[in-house]
């Protein structure tokens, strides 16, 4: 290879500027939290299926958007595809709220619906509750040995429900999964407040005050192709009007698989002729696996 330092020093500023005009197409960041494929917080970015589920600004932070409200994201994990919401309009062990159901879209509940180790613990169910009659099975009278009394005995915020009922005994309670709250709504469910637990199984020998209260989210995706698309320097987007999956390569131009290759104009059209991104591209792999014999 004989590509004089200064050529080679502009091909691979053009290469990197072209990235980062990608990368500033899509935000990688709100505030602090990183965003990366499959989620997008620009219109075209992200996976086609996950599409306006978030939204941030500066001052509020990152939300996660459903029909029920948006929910403030505490954290993503993208190596175990998970999403951690709080709803600051829930009951906790500490606050009593009122409730409002955690309703989400068909898409979320087929993408990212809550995780198997998020339960729901429905409080203070009247006695004609579905929960207490045909629906019983659906509650879990206790989880890691927890039980609903522990909750009322231990939490300043249900001890309530225990000082106004009549009897000696508390409301029922009942731990539940999302399902039941997808089938059946807070009103049909009968129980005045709920609050959600995640990580539930890591939760035995573990008090009520020490729960980890908010929801869990786990998601999945099949493979798009994003990998080869960002092994090229490309950021994974998707086309608005197809859906269809986008390479996004800089500000001009954009690829139907990675930056290397054939890219798409704003049309849709492919052309077989590799821009000078693309050759940019490909002649800074050239350079860089030469690289060890220089
Ligand atoms: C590339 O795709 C992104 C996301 O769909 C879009 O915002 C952008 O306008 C496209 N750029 C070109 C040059 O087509
Ligand atoms: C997204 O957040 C902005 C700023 O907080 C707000 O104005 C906008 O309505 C939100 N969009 C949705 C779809 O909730
Ligand atoms: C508990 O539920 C009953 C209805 O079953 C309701 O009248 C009562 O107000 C609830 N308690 C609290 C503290 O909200
Ligand atoms: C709770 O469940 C465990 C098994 O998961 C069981 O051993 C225990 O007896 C249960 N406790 C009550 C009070 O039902
Ligand atoms: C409370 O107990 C009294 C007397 O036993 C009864 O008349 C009343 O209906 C009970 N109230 C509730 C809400 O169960």
């Amino acid at each position: 290879m004989l590509i004089p330092a200064s050529t080679a020093l502009i091909i691979i500023l053009t290469h990197f500027s072209s990235s980062a005009a990608a990368a500033s197409l899509c935000r990688t960041f709100c505030n602090n939290i990183p965003i990366r494929y499959p989620f997008g917080i620009d219109d075209g970015c992200g996976a086609a299926p996950f599409r306006r589920m978030l939204n941030c600004s500066t001052a509020a932070g990152l939300f996660f958007l459903t029909p029920s409200g948006s929910y403030k994201v505490q954290s993503i994990d993208y190596g175990k595809k998970t999403v951690v919401l709080y709803d600051p309009s829930m009951s906790t062990c500490s606050i009593l709220q009122p409730h409002r159901d955690f309703l989400i879209t068909d898409i979320q509940s087929a993408t990212i619906p809550p995780s198997p180790d998020t339960l729901f613990l429905l409080l203070n169910c009247s006695l004609d509750s579905p929960l207490l009659n045909r629906y019983r099975y659906l509650c879990s009278s206790n989880f890691s040995a927890h039980s609903c009394d522990e909750l009322y005995a231990t939490c300043t915020s249900f001890k309530l429900f225990h000082m106004l009922s009549n009897s000696t005994a508390s409301p029922p309670c009942c731990f539940t999964t999302y399902d039941t709250l997808r089938y059946m709504s807070m009103n049909i469910l009968d129980c005045s407040h709920y609050t959600s637990v995640y990580n539930v199984d890591a939760l035995k020998g573990v008090g009520p005050l020490d729960w980890l209260y908010g929801i869990k989210l786990s998601y999945s995706l099949p493979d798009l192709g994003c990998d080869r698309c960002s092994k090229s320097g490309g950021v994974c987007g998707f086309d608005v009007d197809t859906q269809g999956f986008t390479c996004i390569c800089s500000f001009t131009t954009n690829a139907t698989t990675d930056c290397g290759g054939s890219y798409v104009n704003r049309g849709g059209k492919s052309n077989g002729t590799p821009s000078v991104v693309g050759v940019a591209v490909l002649i800074c792999r050239a350079l860089f696996l030469s690289l060890p014999t220089l």
